[in-house]
């Protein structure tokens, strides 16, 4: 294929642009999957928060004026209102999740599964992180999962997690003597769990990732289109008449004027500057026609030309026509040379001007 200026500077454009949108795309993928990512982790910890405030409220409000009235009300415990409380969330967001784990549970509903059980076994560890956290891929799709530390802080927890005896009576025969015992002081005993699904701040950032992509796809075809319309205008549609001229002056017809020589441009400069070359071209053709025409003479020219001068010079008409032609370069010298030989220089003068050269 015929190779254009055109072609070769979208040679060069074309591969740029698809390393420049491949760029771009790893690098707004990551920020968008990074964006998402945070979203879900910031849902989790707003949601982890409005749980711990449960809790406190529950501790620093609800179960004093309940214990000051009743043996024992369930309503009273901070882990069930939070669990009652923020678990209500789940009927309106599904797929969220809040869940008070433990290993050895008072109520069955708070047994943690095995994700759960490392989640606590970890924050129980000595120099444990502040939260776990994860992503994981579960059959329901992925989530941002959160877990913090829920600590026996203070002995009134023992009231009713150390030993059944010890436990109020009511709560014993609500939910026995076998479970949510034998915790320790200061022992991490379970664990306040969120799972946010990642997906709905993943389409979000899916959306604004296609968008931005779809926009700089747009943007670079535009931009392509814009640059070979141009090239055109600025190049091809001005270096086609150029070259047309050039081509049919190098042929020989010195008269075709060069097109498009207004403007500043390099290519008007070109323009002008192939025309200047075009006249001088022109004169130095016509110069040297007239400098070479009728050189050398034909011998038939010089036959008539001895012959003439013979009437006059006898013999000697042939050898000075002879010498004076040897070493002309041109029909001009070759007179002057034939003057400055010939014995009267006047008369000669005259024949010559009579005679005709050309025929
Ligand atoms: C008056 C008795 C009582 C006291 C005091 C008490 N709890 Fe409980 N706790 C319970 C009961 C009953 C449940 C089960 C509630 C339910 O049905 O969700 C429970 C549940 C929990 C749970 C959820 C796991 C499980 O066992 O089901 C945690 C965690 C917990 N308590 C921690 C504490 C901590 C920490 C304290 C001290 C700040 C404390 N509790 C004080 C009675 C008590």
């Amino acid at each position: 294929m015929k190779t254009t200026v055109t072609l070769k500077i979208n040679y060069l454009l074309v591969p740029a642009m698809v390393v420049l949108f491949g760029a771009v795309l790893v690098v707004v993928r990551q920020i968008a999957d990074r964006t998402a990512f945070e979203e879900t982790n910031q849902t989790a910890r707003l949601i982890m928060a409005a749980a711990q405030a449960t809790f406190d409220y529950t501790v620093e409000q609800v179960n004093p004026s309940l214990t000051a009235k009743y043996d024992f009300l369930v309503q009273s415990v901070s882990a069930y209102a939070a669990t009652e409380t923020i678990g209500r969330m789940q009927h309106q967001f599904h797929d969220y999740r809040y869940h008070v784990a433990a290993l050895n549970p008072t109520n069955k509903r708070d047994l943690a599964d095995a994700w759960e059980k490392n989640a606590i076994l970890t924050l129980a560890r000595d120099g444990a992180p502040a939260e776990v956290s994860e992503v994981r891929d579960l059959p329901n799709g992925r989530f941002a999962l959160i877990a913090i530390p829920i600590r026996v802080t203070n002995g009134e927890c023992l009231t009713c997690h150390s030993v059944a005896e010890a436990a109020p009576r009511t709560m014993i025969d609500a939910y026995g003597r076998e479970n949510g015992f034998g915790w320790k002081l200061n022992e991490v005993v379970a664990a306040q769990v969120v799972a946010v699904p990642m997906s709905v701040a993943q389409e979000r950032a899916d959306l604004l990732f296609r968008g931005v992509m779809y926009m700089l796809g747009a943007t670079f075809v535009a931009l392509l289109v814009v640059a070979n319309a141009a090239i055109y205008l600025v190049v091809t549609r001005r270096v086609r008449p150029l070259t047309r001229v050039a081509d049919i002056v190098s042929k020989g017809h010195l008269e075709t004027a060069t097109p498009g020589l207004t403007g500043t441009d390099e290519l008007a400069e070109l323009g002008r500057a192939f025309e200047r070359m075009r006249i001088s071209l022109g004169l130095a053709m016509k110069t040297g026609s007239q400098a070479g025409a009728g050189w050398p003479l034909r011998a038939a020219t010089l036959d008539r030309l001895k012959a003439t001068l013979a009437a006059d010079l006898g013999p000697m008409a042939s050898v000075l026509v002879d010498q004076a032609s040897a070493g002309a370069a041109s029909r001009q010298q070759f007179k002057e040379r034939l003057l400055a030989s010939g014995p009267d220089r006047e008369r000669l003068q005259q024949q010559l001007t009579r005679f005709d050269f050309d025929t």
